[in-house]
């Protein structure tokens, strides 16, 4: 596993190229694209910031890449070293994998492990350039080389991957809500869909790819050589090839330029083919758990990612001794977030299920140990346990509501939300204060939420 950077890593960094300028393509909960940039231009103090669906590209000098690992609305930060908006792909599946295979000669390998050097080390230098030019990269993997396993193990891999692509689902029901409603979500749950199937059969292309080339070329492990594994998000229609069959044939081509080993858990490098459509783009991976986990120990079974708790704040212009009140907190991560991020504001929060009570409380403990070693000051959240339809809060008392609704789907009922959603409406209405009061929702029961404001502010 690559190590963090430290004083023993071999960067790749020389006084000379110190000034150059690199793109870091990171993640976002779709909707928030436009939040997250802004938080960049500010904290990283560009002026660049491309605006994509879903992912924000940043500008920024080598030398300060690590910083984008601070930024708090981003999920998965990866340095961008090949972009093509119109590749060109085959209409046959061979055809595809060759122009794959041959696309590793265009790659800016040389700043891709330069920035990968800023954050992570090998105990070696990583030579940019192969030691011999291969003078092609052989025959490409056909899908039919993937072994198809026993019809038991069959079912239960499908059953599997239908299990994993709920769990997914479910998982993305907090990660992908946005303030955005509509035909942005509704576009985002399609997506989602697509990405979790192929995100399943890249991991399963690239186990291919190690047994393969391992078997073709008996390539003995060798110490002095990274370890990698190749990411296959491919979205878009008529590819005539799988995700799977793409990093195989893009990660053999890769092992067969540097010599580098595949390996598919303990990689120091995790290089990211992305395919939408007909553009593809190449990025080093700069880390290796998503971003959203930062400040949450105890996970609920709606958590919401920190990042996407930031976004909702930020969204709301938080100021200075403002009141900021989250009526269902579930495990915590929007007080949480408001806590670290703005201390100067007053947090309160409440739930109505006893065991969600646990794990705000669990999750309030594990921060502040935490800034206690860094003899930094305790969290300042107080949290009730109320039903947020009758508050115990005083009107025209709180600047900000900030709340993840239960989506009726593993939390609550869509039939309930029909009751709850004005009664909780009507209360942050009476709670919040005149003329400056705000409020930032998500939900992704849109019918309801529209139905309701429509009521309620007709
Ligand atoms: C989508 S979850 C919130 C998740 C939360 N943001 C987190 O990070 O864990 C909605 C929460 O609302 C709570 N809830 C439902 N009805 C409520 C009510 N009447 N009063 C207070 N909380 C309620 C549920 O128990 C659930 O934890």
């Amino acid at each position: 596993m690559a190590t963090p950077m430290s004083s023993h890593a071999v960067s790749m960094l020389t006084d000379k190229d110190a000034d150059e300028w690199c793109q870091v393509q990171c993640t976002v909960c779709t909707g928030f694209e436009k939040v997250a940039s802004e938080e960049a231009k500010e904290v990283l103090g560009v002026e660049k910031v491309r605006v994509g669906h879903g992912h924000i590209v940043i500008r920024l000098p080598v030398k300060n890449t690590s910083k984008v690992l601070t930024l708090n609305g981003v999920d998965n930060c990866a340095v961008l070293i090949h972009e093509n908006l119109h590749f060109g792909f085959g209409s046959n599946e061979e055809g595809c994998m060759k122009q794959l295979q041959y696309l590793v000669e265009n790659v800016d390998w040389r700043m891709g492990l330069k920035v990968w050097s800023q954050v992570y080390s090998f105990h070696l230098p990583i030579s940019e350039k192969p030691v011999t030019y291969p003078v092609d990269f052989g025959s490409v993997i056909p899908a039919s080389a993937i072994p198809l396993k026993p019809k038991q193990e069959k079912s239960n891999r499908n059953d599997y991957g239908k299990k994993k692509r709920r769990c997914k689902m479910e998982e993305n029901e907090n990660m992908n809500k946005g303030d955005k409603v509509g035909e942005e979500l509704i576009e985002c749950d399609v997506n989602i869909e697509e990405k979790a199937d192929d995100e399943s059969s890249a991991e399963v292309t690239a186990e291919v790819t190690e047994a393969k080339t391992t078997k073709k070329s008996k390539r003995p492990f060798d110490p002095t050589k990274p370890t990698f594994r190749v990411t296959c998000h491919r979205s878009g229609e008529n590819h005539a090839f799988s995700s799977m069959i793409a990093a195989a044939n893009f990660g053999g081509a890769i092992q067969t330029y540097f010599d580098w080993n595949v390996d598919m858990k303990d990689f120091n490098i995790e290089v990211i083919l992305r395919i939408v459509n007909d553009s593809i783009s190449v990025s080093i991976a700069l880390t290796k758990e998503s971003l959203h986990r930062r400040l949450i120990t105890n996970f609920g079974p709606t958590t919401l990612r920190a990042t996407t708790a930031y976004n909702m704040l930020r969204l709301c212009k938080i100021q200075d001794g403002d009141v900021v009140c989250d009526p269902m907190c579930g495990s915590g991560a929007i007080p949480i977030q408001a806590s670290v991020c703005w201390p100067q504001t007053w947090n309160i929060c409440g739930e109505i299920h006893h065991r969600a009570m646990e794990k705000i409380e669990g999750n309030i403990n594990a921060v502040n140990e935490q800034r206690k070693e860094k003899m930094q000051p305790q969290l300042g959240i107080d949290v009730f346990k109320w039903d947020a339809c009758h508050l115990p809060l005083a009107s025209h008392s709180v600047d900000v509501f900030i709340t993840d609704l239960p989506f009726g789907k593993r939390s609550g009922s869509k039939k309930n939300n029909w009751k709850l959603y004005p009664a909780v409406m009507y209360e942050m209405a009476r709670v919040a204060k005149l003329n400056t009061g705000r409020a930032c929702l998500l939900t992704q029961d849109k019918k309801c939420m529209f139905k309701v404001r429509f009521l309620l502010f007709a």
